[in-house]
């Protein structure tokens, strides 16, 4: 049948659906018409867990009032302002509480609307800072294999997810990758693996040997690797990093996109690991999911010497977006940090993720689990392929919807990520549920 014949009669047609497989969708469609607390509702008006909080974004669950109350009152009083030139109070003080809550000295934030968005942003702060210092010549990037950066160019560049490269051509030039961290000596290790931190870690030494220091700008890695499967760093690792990095004039740039505001039981991982980069992305979380919204957080001096590099009113910066600091979402990530200070969720990560490890760690008692890994509340769980590869992830991922859990899946890994509001006995059915299906398929 042409599209157009099927566009007449297909109400699913028109939706180019992102990263995901349109057309088995357009065959067997999950649509979620709703959602409130932890729970999402089918057009049918079934029940479904939500297990990986939305997209990692959802921490507090679905429909808070008092994000919704916020953004009401920011949409009748200012909708919107232009961010060139201009600012509006809700940024100013989203800013101040960010700062706040970043390693000391990341201080200066600079919003933006995706986390694809903050990490272009990161690499330009990275590139510029250098060449105002008469170091222009740092241009190329390190990322790693199996990290994801997001999807617009520099950040599919600096990522390693190989499908999310191979369709789009060559790339920023310039780019190495580390070796990703998933090695079998810590296979079912949860938490930090207790191998290979200090000697994966120093692939950025050889860079070095082989490309000059001087060639480097930056560094870019997410804390523990997310949308591949939850790849924890070994003991060591980012420590490594960061003593490299330092020692080369490199800056450290942590994507904390996904492992920001809560995920690991501090703020950010950065604090967890106690490693603190030179530049930190976020995003998802920080509004609760609820608007579009995302940061970068710069060290002080970094922004300073930009600033103090241009002539006096100019643009220091040629960067932005038509919806960075956007009131609305920065009224609805205010709204979202003021219920992460007023009700401790952070702590509540912490008093969850042990019993939660412990229950993700247990699964592999099945035979055809062939890793479990975790930490905080980030759970995954690899499965031995079955015919092509991804296709039993993606089984499972249907399977459990039908089931009545959300969960994600990377490949043949699957995982959870409980939202922050949920109790001990809904993690549990959520490992259990997840759990069944594994075992049926
Ligand atoms: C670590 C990391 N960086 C960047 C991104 C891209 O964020 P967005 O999808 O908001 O553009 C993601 C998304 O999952 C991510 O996990």
């Amino acid at each position: 049948m042409s599209a157009t014949a099927r566009a007449s009669n297909d109400p699913l047609i028109h939706q180019w659906m992102p990263f995901t497989a349109n057309r088995q969708f357009h065959e067997s469609p999950r649509i979620i018409a709703r959602a409130e607390g932890i729970y999402y509702y089918n057009t049918r008006g079934e029940k479904l867990l939500d297990g990986s909080s939305g997209l990692y974004c959802i921490p507090l669950g679905h429909g808070r009032r008092e994000i919704r109350e916020a953004v009401t009152k920011q949409m009748e009083e200012l909708d919107y302002a232009p961010p060139f030139q201009f600012g509006v109070p809700a940024a100013f003080r989203l800013a101040t509480e960010v700062a706040q809550m970043t390693p000391p000295g990341l201080n200066r934030i600079l919003f933006s609307g995706s986390g694809s968005e903050a990490v272009e942003s990161a690499l330009k702060v990275a590139i510029q800072y250098h060449r105002v210092r008469g170091e222009g010549q740092r241009m190329r990037f390190v990322g790693r294999e199996r990290g994801y950066h997001g999807v617009n160019f520099g950040g599919w560049s600096v990522g390693g997810m190989v499908n999310n490269r191979k369709a789009f051509g060559l790339g920023l030039p310039g780019v190495m990758h580390l070796r990703h961290t998933k090695i079998p000596e810590n296979q079912f290790e949860m938490g930090e693996g207790t191998h290979g931190g200090v000697n994966l870690a120093d692939d950025l030494e050889r860079f070095v040997a082989l490309h000059g220091a001087d060639t480097i700008a930056a560094c870019i890695v997410e804390p523990i690797a997310g949308s591949t499967g939850i790849l924890v760093p070994p003991q060591g690792y980012l420590k490594r990093l960061r003593e490299i990095c330092t020692k080369h004039g490199i800056l450290l740039i942590f994507d904390e996109v996904i492992t920001g505001f809560g995920r690991t039981g501090q703020a950010f991982a950065a604090q967890t690991f106690d490693v603190v980069p030179d530049i930190m992305t976020m995003a998802k979380a920080i509004s609760n999911g609820s608007i579009p919204m995302a940061a970068i957080a710069v060290r002080e001096d970094i922004q300073q010497t930009i600033l103090d590099a241009s002539p006096p009113n100019t643009v220091e910066f040629f960067h932005g977006y038509t919806y960075s600091a956007h009131p609305v979402a920065c009224a609805a990530a205010l709204a979202t940090l003021k219920i992460y200070r007023e009700e401790d969720t952070f702590g509540r990560v912490r008093d969850l993720a042990p019993a939660f490890l412990e229950q993700i760690g247990a699964l592999r008692e099945i035979p055809y689990v062939t890793d479990t890994r975790g930490y905080g509340l980030l759970g995954a769980v690899d499965l031995e392929p079955e015919g092509a590869p991804g296709a039993r992830g993606f089984k499972v991922l249907c399977k459990a919807f039908e089931a009545g859990l959300v969960l994600r899946n990377a490949a043949d890994t699957i995982v959870l990520a409980p939202p922050f509001a949920s109790t001990a006995e809904q993690i549990s059915e959520m490992v259990e549920t997840m759990k069944k299906v594994i075992l049926a398929n």
